[in-house]
């Protein structure tokens, strides 16, 4: 039989497609760009889906002149808001070309040697927690999908009988994943008080678990979303040794911090956890989706996920796979962008461009301290910072935070803090430039 060519290649458009992947990393996104409404979408985009399909160079045109204008471009030097994303250009170039190979990474089979690299890059992030060379895990799509999946191996580990009702005790300032799991898991979120920083100590969660039952897991923050906090991670390790609980650390964001060796000692503790978790595409330089979730015992892992099928008897269960240790069976390498990122440029450079982001996040913090009618109110603790306007009401504070966005000066977004509605600033990006932050900052009082 001979088949048809249903999908001919085309190559002046992949030309074009390849050519503006290159634009795009060599001169970075329009930070004007932002969301549009769903009227406006669908004027541009209804329709575009046919029996017949359309010339491929307007079918790209829909992307790069309608989709892309209508996202917000986080990975802006002036985008400050939520935790956002800083890829080099070695992992974006590296992303754009991971599609086309076409990896099957979900097990050794498919994709040993995706696999393997990717497992190079999980175990520098596991030396620099100090964790014991038998440590591994998995990349998964982000810290929500990183969180669920160690906490599942958390209570599958659990050595006593089922209680009640499963618990999970975790800091006040806990990232909105963990209730997300808890729920999806049918457990309950005990909250934990934290200091006038948002840091949680071990005598409070003590405290706090003398007062309950049923907890089999404590997760402590490495850089809590708001405020960056960092919670006692060795008086918590202590504590979950002591009453045998599984210490999971969230460390999305702010594990990044790890591979400054002037940073690493606000994280001693790490080393006796049983799982932390740390995304690439937030302060780790790689794009999105990447979280790198890590188990001191890869076997907990493995006795919690997994799939079992007939038709997958054919696998090596020896071998590493990777869907052994999260809530998925196929994935991309989604490691291999961070890893060709690490090659490419080196570990000392991702340790030079944390301290540098640091430092941008104290120079921003000092200039707020320095401008009347501007008040420091935290930070930085690792590269966040709030702050407040004590001349403006809240409508006037969300009226400026838009203008900026509108403008393309400046994405910085209020967040509420001790009950008060105050602005809040993460620098993940090293390219950030304090001073242009800092004019745009003293238009506010
Ligand atoms: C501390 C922390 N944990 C978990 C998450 C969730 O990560 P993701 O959005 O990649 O699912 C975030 C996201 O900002 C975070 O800051």
């Amino acid at each position: 039989m001979t088949q048809d060519t249903v999908f001919p290649p085309n190559p002046k458009a992949l030309d074009a497609m390849l050519d503006w992947a290159n634009q795009r990393i060599q001169r970075g996104p329009d930070p004007r760009h932002g969301a549009q409404s769903v009227a406006a979408l669908a004027a541009r985009l209804d329709g575009a889906i046919t029996a017949k399909g359309m010339d491929s160079a307007r079918a790209f045109a829909l992307f790069s002149d309608v989709i892309v204008p209508s996202t917000r471009p986080f990975d802006h030097p002036t985008s400050l808001a939520f935790v956002a994303s800083a890829p080099s250009p070695a992992a974006l170039g590296f992303d754009a070309v991971l599609g086309s190979a076409g990896i099957f990474a979900g097990n050794w089979d498919g994709g040993s040697g995706a696999i393997y690299a990717e497992n190079q890059a999980l175990a520098w992030l596991s030396s620099l927690a100090g964790w014991p060379a038998t440590s591994g895990g998995v990349f998964v799509s982000g810290g929500t999908m990183g969180n669920l999946s160690a906490l599942h191996a958390a209570r599958t580990a659990y050595p006593g009988p089922r209680p009640d009702r499963w618990r999970i005790l975790a800091s006040a300032e806990a990232h909105s994943s963990i209730t997300a799991a808890a729920r999806v898991m049918d457990a309950e979120v005990i909250s934990v008080p934290t200091d006038e920083g948002g840091r949680m100590d071990a005598d409070s969660a003590r405290h706090a678990l003398s007062q309950t039952s049923g907890v089999f897991a404590i997760v402590a923050n490495a850089g809590a979303t708001n405020c960056g906090a960092i919670d006692d991670l060795a008086g918590l390790a202590r504590l979950a040794a002591e009453q045998g609980l599984w210490l999971h650390v969230d460390g999305a964001y702010g594990l990044a911090a790890m591979t400054d060796p002037t940073q690493r000692a606000q994280f001693d503790g790490i080393e006796q956890a049983d799982s932390f978790t740390v995304d690439p595409h937030k302060w780790l330089f790689a794009p999105y989706d990447s979280c790198a979730l890590l188990y001191r015992d890869p076997a907990k892992g493995r006795a919690a996920h997994g799939q079992r099928a007939s038709y997958l008897d054919t696998l090596d269960g020896q071998a590493w796979n990777p869907s052994d240790y999260a809530i998925h069976l196929t994935r991309r390498a989604r490691g291999l962008p961070l890893w060709f990122s690490l090659v490419t440029y080196g570990t000392e450079a991702y340790a030079k461009a944390i301290r540098q982001t640091r430092d941008i996040a104290e120079a921003i913090a000092q200039g707020i301290t320095d401008t009347p009618g501007l008040e420091l109110i935290l930070g930085p603790q690792l590269t966040v910072l709030l702050f407040r306007a004590p001349g403006l009401d809240d409508d006037a504070i969300d009226a400026w935070a838009e203008a900026q966005r509108r403008s393309g000066a400046l994405l910085c977004l209020p967040t509420r803090w001790r009950g008060e509605k105050v602005l809040r600033i993460c620098v993940v990006n090293p390219n950030t430039d304090p001073d242009h932050v800092l004019t745009v900052l003293r238009t506010l009082p």
